[in-house]
C-alpha cells in the first residue's frame, strides 16, 4: 500500500474543551499521518496535554470527533484508547513507586501461566529485555521509588514504547532525562517510526523537535496556529507563532524588549565556580552583586531549580565552590547556607510553610533564634510579623489567622516576609510568582526591588520568561544543566530568551 492509500493515523475534527468555565481548545483540526512524528509545540497552558489526554480517552467529554485509521472512535475511557491501539507517556510520571521495576513495566498487563497466575520469571525477564533495548540496565526486581527520577522516566517510557501500541504519545517526555538518555530515545522513537508506528511528540525543546519531528503543529491559546514540515521551518518560525506578534492578541506584545542594565560597581556576594552534580546541572559558574537580582532562566528540567537547591545545601554538589563574601562555603548543608547568609525560598511553598500555624509564627520562625537567644515573647513576634504583614499588603492582614486560610499569593508574600524580617546576603527565589494574580506579582515585584536596593543579592530562578524578565536585572540562561547564555547591559525580550534556551 503506498502512503496515499493508507488512512491517516487520527484525524481529528473540532475538537473543543472547556473546565468550567475555563476554555482549553477551541475548533481544532489535527491529522496524524501513519508512520510520522509529529511535534506538538505551545507555551504553558496552550491545550496540548488536554488535546492528548481526549486522545488516549483521559477526558471523555469533548466536542468535535475522531477517527482512528479512517474509522470513527468515541473513548469513554483510557482502556478505550488502549484498546484501540494508542498509548500515552504522562506528562506527570505516573510510576508506582512501592512496585517492583518489573510490575511497573507491565502495569495492568502481567504475563500469565497456564494456570491464570503471575509469570514471574518471565516478567522479569521480558522487562530485563525491553528496558536494555532503551539502553537502561537495571535490577528489575528493585523498588521503582529507588531510583532516580530520569531512569523511572526512561522506564515509563519504556512501558508504553514497547506495549505494542500503534499510536504513541510522549507527553514531554525528556525534561528529567540527560542528554545520552535523549539521544538513546530518539533512537528508539526512530525505529518505532520505521516499524510503521504513528508518534506525538511534545516538547519545550524546538531544536529536538526539529531534529526529531516530521511535522511540526503550533498551539496557541487553546488552538491550532499552525503545521508544517520540519525541513521548512526554523527555531524562529516557530517561536514567533507559539507567541504570536501582539496585535492579534490584545495582551501584551511578547516581542517588546526590556533594556537590561550592566551590573552595578558593587562587591560579589555570591560566586559560584565550576559547580557540578551528576545529572542535574555541570560546570555552573556565575556570581550576584550586592544590590543585584540576578535572573536563571530555563525550560523544566534545566537544572536550575537543583542549582538553587545546590546553593542552599539542599543538594550537595559533586565538585566546585561557592563563596560569600570572597569566602569559601565549606560545609555543605542547610545550616552552614543559611549562617554564611544564603536565604531560599524555595518553589513549593509548601515545603517551607506551616499552614495550621498563624501567620506570624510563618514570618518569625527564621528570627526565633536570634529572639529566643534573648528570650521568645510572642508580643514581639506579633509586632514584627505585623510591620512586614502591612509592608507587604498581605490580605488579610491579621497575624493570628491560620496561614493555610490565605490565598496562594498571599501565602507566597509570607514567605517572603520571612527574609525582610531577617534580611539575609543573598536570596534565592526559585518561581516567586507562580499561579499569582497580577496585583500579587506587582506586590513581589516591589519587595523584590526593594531588597534589592537594601544591597541583597537576590537570585530569581524561574521557568516563565515573563518572571524573570519582570524582575532580573541581568538573565542567565540555562539549557540541559548547563549556562548557554547571558543577558547583560543589553536589549532582552521574551523570543529571545525562549530562543536561547
Ligand atoms: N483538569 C483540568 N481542570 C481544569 N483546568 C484544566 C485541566 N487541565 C488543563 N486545564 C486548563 O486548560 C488549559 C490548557 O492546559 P494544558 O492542556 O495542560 O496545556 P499545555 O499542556 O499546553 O501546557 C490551561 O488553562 C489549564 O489550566
Ligand atoms: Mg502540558
Amino acid at each position: 500500500m503506498t502512503p496515499a492509500d493508507q488512512p491517516n493515523a487520527l484525524e481529528l475534527t473540532g475538537i473543543g474543551k472547556a473546565f468550567g468555565g475555563v476554555v482549553a481548545l477551541r475548533g481544532v483540526d489535527f491529522t496524524l499521518r501513519a508512520g510520522e512524528i509529529h511535534g506538538l509545540v505551545g507555551e504553558n497552558g496552550a491545550g496540548k496535554s488536554t488535546l492528548m489526554k481526549i486522545i488516549a480517552g483521559v477526558h471523555a467529554e469533548h466536542d468535535g470527533t475522531m477517527r482512528v485509521n479512517g474509522r470513527e472512535v468515541v473513548f469513554r475511557s483510557a482502556s478505550d484508547a488502549l484498546a484501540a491501539g494508542i498509548g500515552m507517556v504522562h506528562q506527570e510520571l505516573s510510576v508506582v513507586p512501592e512496585l517492583t521495576v518489573a510490575e511497573n513495566v507491565f502495569l495492568g498487563v502481567q504475563p500469565t501461566t497456564n494456570f491464570g497466575i503471575v509469570d514471574w520469571a518471565k516478567m522479569f525477564r521480558e522487562a530485563h529485555e525491553q528496558l536494555a533495548r532503551l539502553g537502561i540496565d537495571v535490577n528489575v526486581r528493585q523498588t521503582m521509588g529507588m531510583l532516580p527520577l530520569g531512569v523511572q522516566q526512561l522506564i515509563e517510557l519504556g512501558r508504553v514504547l514497547f506495549s505494542g501500541a500503534e499510536i504513541i504519545i510522549l507527553d514531554e517526555p525528556t525534561s528529567a532525562l540527560s542528554p545520552p538518555e535523549i539521544e538513546r530515545l530518539f533512537e528508539t522513537l526512530r525505529r518505532l517510526r520505521a516499524s510503521g508506528k504513528s508518534l506525538i511528540f511534545i516538547s519545550h525543546f524546538l531544536d529536538d523537535v526539529l531534529a526529531i519531528c516530521d511535522t511540526v503543529t503550533v498551539f496557541r491559546n487553546g488552538r491550532k496556529i499552525a503545521t508544517m514540515p520540519a525541513a521548512q521551518i526554523d527555531k524562529l518560525w516557530i517561536i514567533e507563532r507559539m507567541i504570536g506578534t501582539g496585535h492579534e492578541d490584545l495582551e501584551e506584545s511578547y516581542t517588546s524588549e526590556r533594556m537590561l542594565e550592566a551590573p552595578p560597581n558593587a562587591p560579589v556576594v555570591l560566586e559560584s565556580q565550576a559547580l557540578c552534580k551528576l545529572g542535574a546541572f555541570s560546570d555552573v559558574s556565575l556570581n550576584v552583586r550586592a544590590g543585584e537580582v540576578l535572573g536563571i532562566y530555563g525550560f523544566m528540567g534545566s537544572g536550575q531549580l537543583e542549582f538553587a537547591r545546590a546553593l542552599y545545601g539542599k543538594i550537595i554538589p559533586d565538585t566546585g565552590t561557592i563563596r560569600i563574601d570572597g569566602k569559601t562555603l565549606r560545609a555543605k548543608n542547610t545550616a552552614a547556607a543559611k549562617r554564611a547568609g544564603i536565604a531560599l525560598v524555595p518553589e513549593s511553598r509548601r515545603s517551607m510553610l506551616f499552614a495550621l500555624e498563624p501567620v506570624y509564627k510563618n514570618v518569625s520562625i527564621s528570627i526565633l533564634e536570634r529572639l529566643s537567644a534573648l528570650l521568645l515573647r510572642p508580643g514581639a513576634e506579633r509586632r514584627v510579623a505585623q510591620e512586614h504583614v502591612e509592608q507587604l499588603h498581605i490580605r488579610p492582614p491579621r497575624v493570628d489567622l491560620p496561614l493555610g486560610n490565605l490565598s496562594g499569593g498571599n501565602q507566597q508574600k509570607v514567605a517572603l516576609a520571612r527574609w525582610l524580617a531577617y534580611l539575609p546576603k543573598v536570596l534565592v527565589l526559585c518561581e516567586p510568582t507562580r499561579g499569582m494574580d497580577v496585583g500579587a506579582k506587582d506586590d513581589v515585584v516591589k519587595i523584590v526591588r526593594g531588597l534589592r536596593d537594601a544591597g541583597l543579592g537576590v537570585i530569581v530562578v524561574s521557568t516563565e520568561p515573563e518572571t524573570v524578565l519582570s524582575l532580573a536585572d541581568r538573565i542567565v540562561v540555562m539549557k540541559k544543566g548547563a549556562v548557554v547564555r547571558e543577558f547583560t547591559n543589553e536589549a532582552v525580550s521574551k523570543d529571545r530568551l525562549l530562543a536561547a534556551a
